[in-house]
């Protein structure tokens, strides 16, 4: 049961989007759903800290929201400890099983065969979720594990309603989803898609759950859950063996960190090439005043730099345990000024002229990210994915975990498009042990008097859409409206900008074509983006969850 105050503070919060101001209360939670921001307030409720809630968070959502992440997955989970200035980036992110090699998905012809990365058990590498969870519980939390893992066991066994997002998703992924009679069992009704708002139970999830809870890491890495998977993963034709699991290990990382305009920017390191696009396209504009120049050369000036950014994620960005990364000359501010030098103020730089084909982008779909702040500073942001909606759609028999899919982020082939239209090259070939690249992009932003927490799902969206976010913070704009910005991308291929229909008047559809872009407009609007920010001068918190969602901001405590 909630307390009192909070269920008033909820209330207030019902509405998506709406930024909650609750001087006086201490803690701004926004997710992607809003069992899952109680499950936060829940456990701070019995004393937990802000990463204990992180833990409670990210199990809530690996079951209220399966589509888009969950203990088949992996993520990142970027904390900052107030008391101490400890700032670190946990990379939970899934590794290639052993016996993976690098043309794995390719025919004798050396052609990729489609879907092969990104459907079935061979699409799945090893989680890193679950011991994400185990390793920021007991290092950064105060409560047993356990405790913050309660919330998302009882949401497990006593079901809850699904939402119109969950059935979307679903209905895109349920072909897939019945060629596996255990899948097909937990999310589908004898083969149908369920009714909106019925109650989703899944058992087996909340065993797989409480085996963590009581046996920590050896609860899903060794035992009896390891087993299952294994057996299951390997006679669904895939490569999982016992030692893939055993051996998983997360990472702590340094955070990448720029500057922007008297921000500071602090962001995910590789394996994921959030940070290091974010920065560097960051630093490429800094050399404009955007706030002056017109609205057409504004959005010329963010096409370009998020142009050049991309072209370097897909040239030097991968795994940085397996390859050398420049990431110094990457976010050095000289490098950026020979960028910008590239840039003309009136005209597109066709992306062939970088390097590259020009090629047709798939739709993208999901993942999910929480932020978290106190009015001490201590603070999460955590983006988590099994990458495709339903990751591959496979679940072994009697583990309620659905496997992620996110092998199909590494480069088949090099310059051959991902999911995401994405292309990489060697830095992000396939190799054992080693993590594919992610845009993934949890992110601090903090300047004199506030600070911000912040990302979003979207694929290879996500870098951009958190770009625009943090240019809104520099207006002096909040978290409400950073989760509202129109959106545009462009990924350096395919050369096209992206749109969401308002992020573009006609006359700056016809000025920036003039200029030699060429433009879309996306079929639906993308992302989620949940973001919090804490007012160090007036101690007041903020929060707000993206109305694309269905997710929930609350400031309480
Ligand atoms: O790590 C990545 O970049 C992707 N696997 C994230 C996938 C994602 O955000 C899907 N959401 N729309």
């Amino acid at each position: 049961m909630l307390k009192k105050p909070y269920a008033v503070i909820i209330l207030m919060a019902v509405f998506w989007g709406v930024q909650v101001y609750a001087d006086g209360h201490k803690v701004a939670i926004a997710s992607a759903h809003p069992l899952a921001t109680t499950a936060g307030f829940e456990i701070l409720d019995k004393g937990g800290n802000v990463f204990d809630a992180a833990v409670a968070v990210s199990a809530a959502l690996a079951v209220v929201e399966p589509a888009g992440s969950g203990l088949g997955g992996g993520g990142y989970w970027l904390l900052h400890r107030e008391k101490d200035g400890v700032e670190t980036l946990i990379d939970g992110r899934e590794k290639a099983p052993l016996a993976a090699y690098k043309d794995m998905y390719l025919d004798k012809e050396g052609r990729v065969i489609a879907k092969l990365s990104l459907d079935g058990a061979l699409a799945a590498a090893i989680p890193g979720m679950p011991a994400g969870l185990v390793h920021l519980s007991e290092k950064y939390g105060q409560l047993p594990l356990a405790e913050s893992l309660a919330p998302a066991i009882r949401y497990a066994q006593t079901g809850f309603a699904i939402g119109k997002r969950y059935l979307k998703l679903l209905k895109f992924r349920s072909g897939l989803i019945k060629q596996y009679p255990t899948t097909a069992g937990i999310f589908l009704n004898n083969g149908k898609l369920p009714k909106p708002y019925s109650i989703l139970r899944q058992p087996d999830l909340a065993l797989t759950l409480t085996q963590l809870a009581e046996s920590g890491r050896d609860g899903f890495y060794s035992g009896a859950i390891a087993e299952k998977l294994v057996n299951g993963v390997k006679k669904a034709g895939g490569i999982w063996t016992k030692e893939d699991l055993e051996s998983y290990q997360i990472v702590e990382r340094e955070p990448v960190r720029g500057q922007y305009n008297g921000i500071k920017i602090t962001s995910a390191a590789p394996s994921s090439s959030g940070g290091i696009v974010l920065i560097e396209a960051l630093n490429i504009l800094s050399g404009y005043n955007l706030q002056k120049t017109d609205d057409i050369t504004r959005k010329h000036l963010i096409t370009e730099a998020m142009r050049r950014a991309y072209h370097d994620r897909s040239l030097y960005l991968g795994d940085a345990d397996f390859i050398d990364i420049p990431v110094k000359r990457l976010l050095s501010e000289d490098y950026a000024a020979g960028l910008r030098s590239s840039i003309r103020p009136d005209k597109a730089l066709p992306s062939n002229m970088l390097s590259g084909e020009i090629q047709q982008q798939p739709e993208g779909t999901n993942t999910t990210h929480f932020s978290i702040i106190d009015d001490e500073g201590n603070r999460v942001a955590a983006t988590l994915s099994i990458n495709f909606p339903f990751g591959s759609g496979f679940v072994a028999a009697g583990t309620g975990v659905l496997l992620n899919d996110e092998m199909d982020d590494f480069a088949s082939l090099p310059g051959a498009m991902n999911g995401y239209g994405l292309v990489g090259g060697v830095a992000n070939a396939i190799a054992p042990e080693k993590r594919m690249l992610s845009s993934m992009t949890p992110t601090f932003l903090e300047n004199d008097s506030s600070v911000a927490v912040l990302g979003t799902p979207g694929g290879s969206r996500i870098i951009s859409m958190v770009l625009l976010a943090a240019l809104d913070f520099a207006q002096g704009n909040g978290p409400d409206s950073w989760v509202r910005v129109p959106r545009f991308h462009h990924q350096f291929i395919p050369d096209v900008i992206e749109y969401e229909k308002d992020a573009m008047t006609n006359s700056e559809i016809m000025g920036l074509a003039a200029m030699g872009h060429q433009l879309k407009a996306a079929r639906y609007r993308y992302g989620d983006m949940q973001a919090v920010l804490w007012h160090k001068t007036t101690q007041s918190l903020a929060a707000a969850s993206d109305k694309r969602g269905e997710g929930r901001a609350v400031v309480g405590h």
